[in-house]
């Protein structure tokens, strides 16, 4: 049973317990919140793990904006309201942490590999952060990749009309959508970062992306798995981190042969030249090595961010696809106002400016990501004591902050389950800023931004300039599940008919 209480929290917080953690119990007295034993029979007798996105609604009606839920020693303060989310972000130091994914960090100091962007803390992560957000967060870095990104969504587009019609159905149904997008979501982030083609949408996917594909699948389980251990159980029970050692060390194997092979291009070149890199296009990996970033820390970066940018772009795809089949009249505006805007023959680099100011594309884009926040719940750690509401969150508490909760929120948003990317062209009022944070917030805010938004533009664009896309016939909805990350429950399978 403590085993499983631990991987409860675990699960649920996306952390380790730190001694540090520990340290705040005992003054958070007066927040409401669940006993141990019901949260428990929540999220074991009634499914909750893969509900954790609806326990936030749960937990907000039931206890108000700020609870807190207890397991052990650990305690939890959980925050759902646009205003308090606000207030929580508003007093971050300079250094702001989150205290996810230890195990990985761990994984980077027994190998000696080191840390990228996402497991880095303090003054590693600042000077990363610094050197990476001119190169991906900033416009004009992420429309440099446009033409890039350009052929990687042609190419979905030709895999889309081949994937047709296999199986039972309709002759133009794709089955398991997000298995293609993910396929297409690993193409485009690697040829951003690395200047190659990975062949991911190829018929025959070469055998090292095969073993990458498999490690990132992989990864998420034995993460699990890790954390549901003590640090010291990991020699007696050595399963488990064996599994996410081996999945970590094949990711790096796989980035640190394609980075070498950039070094060799870099070294070749003559200072001076264009600063494009000499594969395909200009890319990451060239650009840090021209930082002088070392090799190792490169490596570890490149393979952070390919981890990064593929579930969250093709589980965003899959889901607006899914929604926009069963709304064919926005699917109708969004076509006309696509094709009314992108003039034929237009380059890669003018459409993706073009496509920004598109107003019914990023609503929908942002309606999107309100419904099926990739990351539905958010966390800091905060270097000071911090007032949030009325109450004093002692410093070194871990905050909740309920994403999933604030954006269906009925007094920010009407009808918060429906559908209606509308609302945010001007129609009612505005809701909170912070109600939907779908890339998070300030300094430790999603690094690759710029990047998912226009790889999301460009594919929504192409898929509807070639297909009108319909729901699978008679197909019932499809709910989120929380697994780590927010995925569809089961497979979403469209119609794409050419036009
Ligand atoms: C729809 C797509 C995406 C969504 C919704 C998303 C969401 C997020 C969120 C919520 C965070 C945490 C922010 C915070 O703590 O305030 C984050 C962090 C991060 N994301 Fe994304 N992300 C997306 C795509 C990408 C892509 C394509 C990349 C890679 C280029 C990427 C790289 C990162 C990195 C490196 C961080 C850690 C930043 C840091 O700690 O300084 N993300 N993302």
């Amino acid at each position: 049973m403590t085993q499983t209480v631990k991987l409860a929290s675990r699960v649920f917080h996306g952390i380790r317990w730190s001694p540090r953690l520990i340290a705040s119990l005992g003054s958070l007295r007066g927040i409401p919140g669940p006993s141990m034993p019901s949260f428990l029979a929540e999220l074991f007798c009634k499914g909750g793990l893969s509900r954790l996105h609806d326990l936030q609604v749960q937990g907000a009606a039931r206890f108000g904006p700020v609870w807190s839920a207890s397991f052990g020693t650990l305690r939890t303060v959980y925050v759902a309201a646009p205003a308090l989310v606000e207030q929580v972000l508003r007093q971050e130091g300079p250094c702001p942490e989150r205290c996810s994914f230890s195990s990985w960090a761990e994984h980077r100091r027994r190998h000696q590999r080191a840390c990228g962007l996402l497991t880095a803390e303090g003054g590693e992560w600042q000077r990363l952060r610094s050197l990476l957000a001119p190169l991906l967060l900033r416009p004009p870095a992420a429309a440099g990749y446009a033409e890039t990104l350009d052929s990687v969504v042609r190419d979905l587009v030709r895999r889309l009309k081949s994937q047709r019609g296999r199986g039972t159905g309709p002759p133009n149904l794709v089955r398991n959508v997000a298995g293609e997008f993910y396929k297409f979501g690993l193409e485009g982030i690697a040829a951003v970062l690395l200047g190659s083609r990975l062949g991911c949408l190829e018929a025959e996917v070469p055998p090292d992306t095969e073993t990458f594909i498999r490690a990132v699948g992989s990864v998420f389980v034995s993460t699990l798995l890790t954390m549901a251990m003590p640090s010291w159980m990991h020699r007696l029970v050595p399963g488990p981190w064996d599994r996410l050692c081996r999945d970590w060390d094949q990711m790096f194997a796989f980035a640190q042969q394609h980075v070498e092979q950039r070094e060799g291009e870099v070294t070749m070149r003559s200072p001076g030249k264009p600063t494009k890199g000499p594969s395909s296009g200009p890319h990451l990996t060239y650009f840090l090595f021209r930082e002088k970033l070392p090799l190792q820390s490169i490596v570890g970066n490149v393979t952070e961010l390919l981890l990064a940018g593929v579930d969250t772009v093709s589980n965003t795809l899959s889901w607006a696809l899914y929604e926009l089949s069963r709304h064919p009249e926005v699917q109708c505006a969004l076509h006309s106002e696509i094709t009314a805007a992108l003039g034929p023959g237009s380059c890669a680099r003018v459409q993706s400016t073009a496509l920004s100011r598109l107003p019914l594309l990023k609503a929908v884009v942002k309606e999107v990501l309100r419904l099926y926040p990739v990351v539905p719940g958010n966390s800091r750690v905060p270097d000071k004591d911090i007032h949030v509401g009325d109450y004093v969150i002692p410093k070194n508490t871990l905050v909740s902050l309920c994403h999933y909760a604030t954006s269906r929120d009925l007094s920010q948003f009407p009808e918060p389950n429906s559908f209606h990317p509308a609302r945010w062209l001007g129609e009612g009022p505005a809701p909170h800023p912070f109600a939907s944070l779908p890339f998070g917030f300030g300094k430790r805010s999603c690094m690759g931004r710029r990047l998912a938004e226009l790889e999301l533009q460009m594919a929504l664009t192409q898929i509807l300039t070639h297909f009108e896309v319909l729901p699978e016939p008679d197909a019932p909805p499809v709910r989120p599940m929380t697994r780590t990350v927010l995925v569809p429950e089961r497979s979403i399978n469209l119609q794409f008919v050419d036009r």
